[in-house]
């Protein structure tokens, strides 16, 4: 039974009855982290028509479930950083004062858990007593946001445990914004179609999240707390909070290197961290330590660890499949929940992607039989599926090491089909720290709101930072000052299209590629030519047995064309002048030096070939 009898925490305890007091919820519920809670919320959610439980042949102890139309992906206009000072939330955050959102929301909260049960998560981003850990407390009233939490974080009495009378912890709260009235009937995705808040105080290190169920608004852990809230911590704490995954790198004579990288949302964080090198690359291994958060700190001799705070991937369906991502499918073949897939009578669970045909008399994620006439996807273009880390075979063997692992470089990469090469290495730290900071990418359909556009979005963290974006880029800068041997920085570009929209290169498994020349150049071995942002390879630099790539492709593909960069530059102005009052100085230096250099004539690019 509850073990609340035994929590020592006096001041949880308070917090959690302050606000069972506001909220009004039938029950609380304090979740153990057992399985046999995880099984029970499922079948509860069976019950109820949320979830679909899978055909256990093809997807043993999983299941599926659609939410509602308005509440499919994260919702960037409705999130907040509620800092005391407007300056300190900075241009690309929505802000509002504090005692003013607390107003707002206390309105709204007050009881907005009518009819339904209030669920006490204890839960670790983390390794459970790992130096880089950290612990939080989620108050919910969605089962589906306890079973995803079970999977996505490390969950239960043995966290309230490691609390003990006194040990500190990130308050997050979440309702669904949907209270029941005596009688009402539920309904199977409960939530505020019209009023979703996702707020943050910083200053107070917690969160509340209103009117929505799905990922990152309502899973605290992940984007709110690991990225947000973190990475407020990490600046006064001297770490970073990543949106990256984490991988290790192996060459066939046993040298293993972790890599940290940083792509926004929907563009092949999952993929890469998962590569499986190609056939023809004998001897090569990519391991996982993360696909979405990285938190690194630097020890005492300034070499960067890092840790996966995480315990489980919320990753996109659409797109994966036993070519392009196997070990994925490997990882999510049980215990796993898809969220806005399309599912057949057999209990079977399809997206596009998956297999060429689609399966017959397909249910969308809209609830209805599919007609292949409507034009519209089975899948919503941002379905996902929850899956443990641990059943990832390419999971490395450090992946829970609490100290986590040495990190060699960083990459850096968006989603552009024009403009920026396949790969490239920055000349230093501080020119790295500069191409991340101006990074473009096209948006995903993993925030609700206009897909394919280019918008500037520094570092992948436009989204996740929580304070003024300059001072991040500040952080950076000063954080590789204290580092002797800083990590190299690189910057990838898998999605450059030819004028017909095709793809240039063909990704996925071919990016160990472009990985064995990041490799080689951490090593200090390959050779490399200069361009005006930073040292390229040449055709020859790269191992292209196996695959039909010729020298023109690769020309194409590695083009920094001068006119399409003009454009590139005063995007960079753009976002400097939002926050010109504090950004770096030296940006706008690092800015003129990238003009004049890609005004010299491009002949004298890449004449100097290098060995280092
Ligand atoms: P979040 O979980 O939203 O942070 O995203 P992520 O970066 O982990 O994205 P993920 O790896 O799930 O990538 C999703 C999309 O990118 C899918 O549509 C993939 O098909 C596509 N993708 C991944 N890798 C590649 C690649 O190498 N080339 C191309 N063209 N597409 C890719
Ligand atoms: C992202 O959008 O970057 C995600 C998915 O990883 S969510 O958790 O919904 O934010
Ligand atoms: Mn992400």
């Amino acid at each position: 039974m509850s073990y609340k009898s035994e929590v020592k925490h006096q001041e949880l305890l308070s917090w959690v009855q302050e606000i069972a007091d506001h909220c009004t919820p039938d029950s609380i519920y304090w979740c153990d982290g057992s399985k046999q809670e995880y099984d029970t919320l499922c079948q509860k959610m069976v019950e109820k028509g949320t979830f679909t439980k899978l055909n256990p042949a093809k997807w043993e102890n999983s299941y599926a479930c659609f939410s509602d139309p308005s509440d499919v992906a994260r919702v960037e206009d409705r999130t907040y950083i509620c800092s005391r000072r407007r300056e300190d939330a900075g241009p690309t955050n929505n802000w509002v004062e504090p005692k003013e959102m607390k107003d707002t929301l206390n309105g709204l909260l007050k009881g907005c858990m009518k009819g339904r049960t209030m669920y006490v998560i204890p839960f670790c981003m983390g390794p459970l007593g790992s130096p880089i850990s950290q612990i939080g407390v989620e108050i919910s009233d969605s089962e589906y946001v306890v079973v995803n939490m079970h999977i996505m974080t490390r969950v239960g009495r043995k966290v309230a445990d490691a609390l003990g009378a006194d040990g500190e912890y990130i308050k997050c709260l979440h309702t669904v914004g949907a209270p029941l009235q005596a009688g009402q009937q539920d309904v199977k995705w409960p939530c505020n179609p019209t009023v979703k808040y996702i707020v943050h105080y910083p200053d107070e290190r917690s969160i509340v999240s209103y009117g929505s169920g799905y990922g990152g608004n309502a899973l605290l852990g992940k984007k709110c707390f690991a990225l947000r809230i973190a990475s407020v911590m990490g600046k006064e704490e001297n770490w970073l909070a990543e949106h990256m995954l984490i991988m290790g790198v192996q060459n066939p004579e046993g040298k293993k290197y972790y890599i940290g990288a940083a792509f926004p949302s929907a563009c092949g964080k999952t993929n890469f961290a998962m590569l499986i090198p190609p056939k023809e690359f004998e001897g090569w291994k990519v391991t996982t330590v993360g696909d979405d958060i990285a938190w690194i700190k630097p020890d005492k001799s300034g070499q960067l660890y890092a840790i996966n705070p995480e315990y489980g991937y919320f990753g996109v369906a659409p797109g994966t499949n036993d070519k392009t991502n196997p070990n994925a499918m490997a990882a999510m073949r049980k215990n796993s929940i898809f969220t806005n897939v399309g599912i057949t009578p057999d209990g079977d669970v399809w997206w596009e992607g998956l297999s060429k045909e689609v399966p017959k008399d397909i249910t969308s994620w809209k609830g209805v039989k599919w007609d292949s006439a409507s034009g519209q996807p089975v899948a919503h273009p941002n379905a996902r599926f929850t899956a443990p880390a641990s059943q990832c075979p390419s999971i490395d063997p450090d992946w829970e090491n609490p100290q986590g692992v040495k990190i060699s470089a960083f990459i850096f990469g968006g989603r552009r089909s024009t403009t920026i090469p396949l790969v490239y290495q920055a000349f230093n730290w501080n020119f790295g720290v500069y191409l991340a900071s101006t990074m473009g990418s096209e948006t995903t359909a993993a925030a609700f709101g206009e897909v394919g556009k280019v918008r500037r979005d520094p570092f992948a963290m436009l989204p996740f930072c929580g304070y003024h974006m300059a001072d991040y880029f500040n952080h950076w800068l000063e954080f590789g000052r204290s580092l002797p041997n800083p990590p190299r920085i690189f910057g990838v570009n898998w999605f450059r299209k030819d004028e017909n929209g095709n793809f240039l290169w063909p990704g996925f498994s071919d990016n160990m590629r472009v990985l064995q020349w990041v490799f080689n150049r951490i090593k200090g071995k390959t050779s490399s030519v200069e361009s005006p942002i930073g040292w390229m390879p040449r055709y020859e630099d790269i191992d292209w047995t196996g695959l039909n790539f010729s020298r023109q492709d690769f020309e194409k593909i590695m083009t920094v064309d001068r006119e399409a960069w003009k454009g590139e530059l005063l995007a960079h102005e753009e976002l400097f002048e939002k926050m010109y009052d504090r950004l770096p100085k030296e940006y706008v230096y690092m800015r003129q030096l990238l003009l004049s250099s890609l005004w010299r004539s491009p002949a004298q690019w890449g004449l100097a070939p290098e060995t280092v």
